[in-house]
């Protein structure tokens, strides 16, 4: 991860901006961020027009005394390249640097993420910032990680972009008659005769103005995010290089969001050291759907422990309402994340700004500029603790016998398509079906197409609409192997390029569910059908389709319409496997039974049974394991550990079947 000769515990720090202070602060600065417990300062994020003035000329001296301070002071630091936000003077001189929205508004200078990834001028002079930074501070042993630009993730819709585009498709097409085919042109007169006739799709062009940002061209428009992805990556991997050419043995990495709909993180997880990302739950956010974010991320490397780069101490400053974080929460997704895969515990920021967009975003030296706080006190705590904790869980991974399936292809098709309902969200389904098991302490991966299946019991794909080429022979080769397999309503509908698979749905899936879809039915919001399993009655929304059997029996049926009685849960002997298909979307009680029956057919049992509203997730070391227990609800809860034990975090002893009671909030990290 990110360096083991470097780190000896879990990394505690975060963003911080000395440079937006006069020197007299920074050495109060540092006195309290050491009585905080913080050993990482993460430097240099939004500092190139700090940095550089002109073409030619560089201003190190500043960085260099905040490298020199923190150094003396033994804190280790996570260097940025500062390319997220170029300097006024570039864009004035090189104007080709300023980003064109999906509107086809060129802009001017302002905000951040602002630049073109093909522009030449970005390019040059990113790169070279970033191997001058190398250069300067290769000799730093407390560098422990390079943090390359910030939160990539703009569109672009210019002139360089469009051509850069043209580029890209005739590498990947060949000729325009493949592409003329993959795009199904022959549709609304669309037929390319030149690479130049294409233009980007947005506002302007192929998109509607709508809740989503639909189109009228699946192809071209799912080409464009391939390609705008691919755009910043080369841009990223080009400070990447330069970095490494100097620095080769500092870790090398770029800050990730949660599920970021515009890069295909699973694609660019192969071009970084290590995974890092920034949590910012909304105050709407369930449990469940942090977690998820967690192994999202843990599961871009194949279970690869990750970073925490980013959360608030307390606050963020960019919601209609920003709660407070109340007290102990902080703590307790902070070791959430730790939980899921983090090796480190990290914030923005350290001191709150005074001006600008995010004067009031939480800080660890919050306005007041002392230590006397709620928020100063609760870092503090958890960095004490820290301490206790040393390098313990460092580089232990999950077992997971269950992997969900997420693909960035599909997630963008799926909801670039035009019906049958506006209301469908890839990411709420695929939540859907991981609370199920979080709700009871089963682990679980979050896969990619290209992983390996035979590592898992239980594989599930919610909403495969897209079946990518091959991948249906993935999943056939896994239930004939004794797999269970799970989709759901709308897959195996299209193939890679949104082109639909003719023969009846669920396309090339349609012998391993031993099922023909035949139609498909759209609920709006307020409407249910419903069906009856295990002796249970559970709604049926959203979408359910209707179906024959062909060879699959049926589970259960749907209770009301013009299609009642005919199936929406089914079940498929394949192989020596068996292959699950629910016909529609239900409810958190319908997700959490079938799954516990399924898992209890394969022998998954939950890391540990707790009560309701206490997540046990564990970690397994070389020779110990960590279980980590999580109170989210605001009550006392009783647990039974499952086995004798010690709590890392307080150092009793506990035997096999002994009671103990978690406050509200409370967490323990149980070694064995
Ligand atoms: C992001 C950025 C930070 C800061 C925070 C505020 O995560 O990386 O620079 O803007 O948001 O929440
Ligand atoms: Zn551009």
């Amino acid at each position: 991860m990110i360096n083991s000769s470097k780190v000896n515990k879990i990394l505690f720090g975060g963003d911080y901006n000395p440079e937006q202070w006069s020197e007299d602060i920074w050495e109060e600065d540092v006195r309290l961020l050491k009585l905080s417990g913080v050993d990482t300062v993460t430097l240099n994020v939004f500092n190139w027009a700090g940095l550089q003035s002109a073409e030619t000329t560089y201003h190190f001296e500043k960085l260099d005394k905040i490298m020199n301070l923190v150094t003396l002071n033994g804190l280790k630091v996570c260097l940025a390249t500062s390319t997220a936000a170029h300097p006024a003077w570039m864009a004035k001189k090189y104007p080709d640097i300023l980003h064109t929205d999906f509107h086809g508004m060129k802009h001017a200078f302002g905000g951040r993420h602002n630049s073109c990834p093909n522009s030449p001028a970005y390019r040059k002079y990113s790169v070279l910032l970033a191997a001058k930074l190398a250069e300067r501070y290769k000799s730093y042993d407390n560098i422990v990680a390079w943090h390359i630009s910030n939160e990539y993730g703009s569109e672009c819709y210019c002139e360089n972009c469009e051509k850069a585009f043209r580029i890209w498709l005739e590498a990947k097409y060949i000729t325009i008659d493949e592409l003329n085919r993959v795009w199904n042109t022959s549709f609304w007169g669309h037929t390319f005769y030149a690479w130049d006739e294409i233009v980007l799709p947005n506002l302007l062009s192929e998109h509607f103005l709508g809740p989503q940002d639909r189109t009228m061209f699946q192809g071209i428009s799912l080409d464009y995010r391939r390609f705008n992805s691919d755009c910043l990556l080369e841009a990223y991997r080009a400070e990447y290089r330069a970095v490494k050419a100097i620095t080769p043995d500092i870790p090398v990495t770029t800050n990730f969001m949660e599920f970021y709909k515009i890069l295909d993180y699973r694609k660019w997880a192969e071009y970084l050291d290590f995974i890092s990302w920034d949590s910012y739950p909304s105050n709407n956010h369930s449990t469940a759907q942090i977690a998820l974010s967690h192994d999202l991320m843990r599961g871009l490397k194949g279970g690869q422990p990750f970073a925490l780069m980013e959360q608030s101490p307390s606050v963020s400053n960019w919601l209609p309402y920003n709660a407070l974080k109340r007290p102990g929460v902080m703590r307790l997704w902070s070791y959430l994340a730790v939980a899921h895969g983090s090796d480190t515990i990290m914030f923005f920021q350290m001191r709150r700004s005074i001006g600008a967009c995010e004067k009031f975003h939480g800080a660890v030296i919050d306005h007041a500029g002392h230590g006397d706080t709620r928020v100063f006190r609760e870092v503090a705590a958890l960095g004490e603790e820290l301490k206790l904790i040393g390098g313990r869980t460092l580089g232990s991974r999950m077992q997971a016998k269950v992997g969900i399936l997420f693909d960035w292809d599909n997630w963008w098709a799926l909801e670039y398509s035009a019906g049958p309902s506006s209301d469908l969200r890839y990411h709420d389904e695929v939540l859907n079906y991981y609370t199920g098991l979080h709700d009871q302490n089963i682990a679980v991966d979050i896969i990619g197409v290209n992983d390996d299946l035979s590592k898992y019991d239980v594989v599930i794909t919610p909403v495969l609409y897209m079946c990518k080429t091959g991948y249906d022979d993935k999943i056939r080769e896994f239930v004939k192997a004794g797999g269970t397999f799970i989709t759901t309503f709308f897959s195996g509908i299209v193939n890679e390029h949104d082109l639909v698979v003719t023969g009846g749905y669920p396309g090339k899936l349609r012998d391993i569910m031993g099922i023909w879809v035949e139609e498909i039915d759209a609920l709006p919001p307020d409407t249910a059908n419903s069906f009856a399993l295990y002796g249970r009655e559970y709604p049926a929304r959203l979408l359910c389709d209707i179906m024959h059997l062909e060879g699959a029996i049926a589970l259960s049926c749907y209770e009301t319409d013009f299609y009642r009685d005919t199936p929406v849960v089914t079940r498929n002997i394949f192989g020596r496997g068996t292959a699950y298909y629910v016909g529609t979307r239900s409810d958190r009680g319908f997700y959490k039974d079938f799954l516990k029956h399924i898992c209890e057919e394969k022998g998954i049992a939950p890391v540990m049974v707790t009560p309701s509203e206490v997540e046990a997730v564990r970690r397994i070391g070389e020779e110990k394991s960590y279980t980590f227990l999580l109170n989210h609800s605001n009550e006392n809860k009783t647990v039974v550990m499952d086995d004798s034990c010690t709590d890392l975090l307080t150092g009793t002893l506990y035997q096999k079947g002994q009671e103990t009671e978690m406050m509200p909030k409370g967490v323990m990290i149980m070694e064995k």
